[in-house]
């Protein structure tokens, strides 16, 4: 890279709103009419952002106005909007070579990514790699592999989980009914079990003793009742539960886990699709437990953007034969391309940024617990933060329409949050986030939590 890119590409990372027009401005407002006339009524919307370009944390609307983007897209652009690398990675690639299907056909970056992969997998190798186009192919592909693998049918996973929107993946998904009404029948023998969000349901427990008693549950109550050990083929679990609300699991619960999988040929499956490339401040989000999962799915922000979807294996595991499983766009040589570059990025700037500034936002807003009444927990690790939001600290009573007029007050401001779980806000920047932009998002936050709170009182 130039140092004239270098330079440009690191004034634009430290730029600030810039809110030039009423909210959403004429042109949005265009764009969101049409929209509601002609797009799928399904999408959550939480806010009226039509975004036009990005660059690094900025997203300018269609209306000139600048956002800082602590979303990354739902947690996607780890390198940042349009870092320089990835884009040039992605141009130079286009250029060469779109398309060639790899499940038919061989090209060499899918074995460069599947190396590099290799070399920062949460196991030990060797490993084999499936790709496919988004975060529920690769929970899909764990789903078929887990039951192809051991020849059993039954899967736990876990109440708040989000594994993605597909049949087989929303059979794994309990995040919220709306994700579920009128799907049913879906795939059978998946059981949910209690997730270790502390917080809201341990009673009083200590996080080690809550995420110890949630495994247990499964070893002493489900396979005593209505699950045989030896019919369960696989556990998914999220190391971070993303969507259910940002909860890091006690690495005990995740120990147990591992545990139970041995004692019964169970295969351990860590959906890192959120969790994963870099976000934690490690590379996946279930190195902070020391525990090794025999499975992995990636996606969102391992290339930045462009739709990516991999399941990594103990290269054991992946023993179907050719004709089990495959899809025809599955790792694109642009998306490959994105990706290689995203980890060159996030290797270099990414996991330490995370793992540094994270730590710092988390102690600021740590006080809040304390300074307002309203933040009832303030949780998570790296880059993946949350704030809990309650009417009552003592009841914990859940404030979803005042965790909505926050995020909202926010974009008004400028700072672009989503909710996740029932009442949380979550912070998820791109990794490449600078101490200035996170102390100007964190401001923005505790102003609107500020004027949350005295509009309740
Ligand atoms: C943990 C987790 N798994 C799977 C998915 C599904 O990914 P996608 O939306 O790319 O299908 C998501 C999406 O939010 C997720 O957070």
């Amino acid at each position: 890279m130039t140092t004239e890119v270098m330079t440009r590409a690191a004034a634009v990372n430290g730029a600030l709103p810039n809110i030039k027009t009423a909210l959403p401005g004429p042109n949005a407002q265009r764009v969101v009419a049409a929209d509601a006339r002609l797009i799928s009524p399904s999408y959550t919307r939480s806010y009226p952002l039509v975004a036009k370009r990005g660059r690094g944390l900025m997203i300018e609307d269609v209306d000139g106005n600048q956002f800082l983007d602590f979303s990354a897209g739902i947690a996607v652009v780890s390198t940042g909007h349009c870092h320089p690398e990835v884009v040039a990675a992605i141009q130079k690639q286009a250029g060469e070579l779109i398309h060639m299907s790899g499940t038919d056909f061989y090209y060499e970056s899918m074995t460069q990514l599947a190396d590099r992969l290799s070399r920062v997998a949460p196991m030990p190798g060797p490993h084999k790699f499936y790709f496919g186009n988004s975060g529920a192919e690769a929970i899909e592909c764990a789903l078929k592999l887990a039951r192809y693998h051991t020849k059993r049918q039954g899967i736990i996973a876990f109440y708040g989980a989000f594994h993605g929107r597909t049949m087989g993946a929303l059979s794994l998904t309990a995040s919220k009914p709306q994700q579920r009404r009128r799907f049913a029948p879906l795939v059978p023998g998946v059981t949910h079990v209690p997730y270790p969000y502390t917080y809201r349901f341990g009673n009083g427990q200590s996080e080690r003793d809550y995420g110890i008693a949630c495994a247990r549950f499964i070893e002493e109550r489900l396979f005593k009742t209505t699950m045989p050990p030896e019919e369960v083929a696989a556990i998914f679990v999220e190391a971070v539960q993303g969507e259910g609300g940002y909860v890091p699991a006690p690495p005990e619960f995740l120990q147990e886990l591992r545990r139970i999988c041995d004692q019964h040929g169970i295969l351990l499956v860590a959906d890192e699709v959120q969790s994963g490339a870099g976000r934690t401040g490690k590379w996946w989000a279930i190195e902070h437990s020391g525990v090794t999962p025999d499975i992995v799915c990636i996606a969102k922000g391992i290339a930045s953007g462009m739709p990516l979807g991999i399941t990594m294996s103990k290269a054991n595991i992946m023993d179907w034969v050719p004709g089990s499983h495959a899809s025809t766009f599955g790792g694109n040589p642009v998306a490959i391309a994105a990706a290689l570059a995203s980890m060159d990025v996030i290797e270099r700037e990414g996991l330490k940024n995370a793992a540094k500034l994270g730590e710092k936002m988390k102690q600021r807003m740590q006080g809040w617990v304390k300074t307002h009444p309203m933040v009832g927990d303030v949780r998570g690790r790296g880059l993946m933060l949350a704030v809990e939001i309650v009417k009552d600290k003592q009841t914990k009573a859940a404030a979803g329409a005042d965790r909505d007029r926050i995020v909202e007050s926010a974009f008004a401001k400028g700072v672009l949050f989503l909710g996740c779980g029932e009442t949380t806000v979550r912070l998820s920047p791109p990794l490449i986030v600078t101490q200035e932009q996170a102390d100007y998002a964190l401001d923005v936050l505790e102003k609107c939590i500020g004027e949350v709170e005295r509009k309740a009182s």
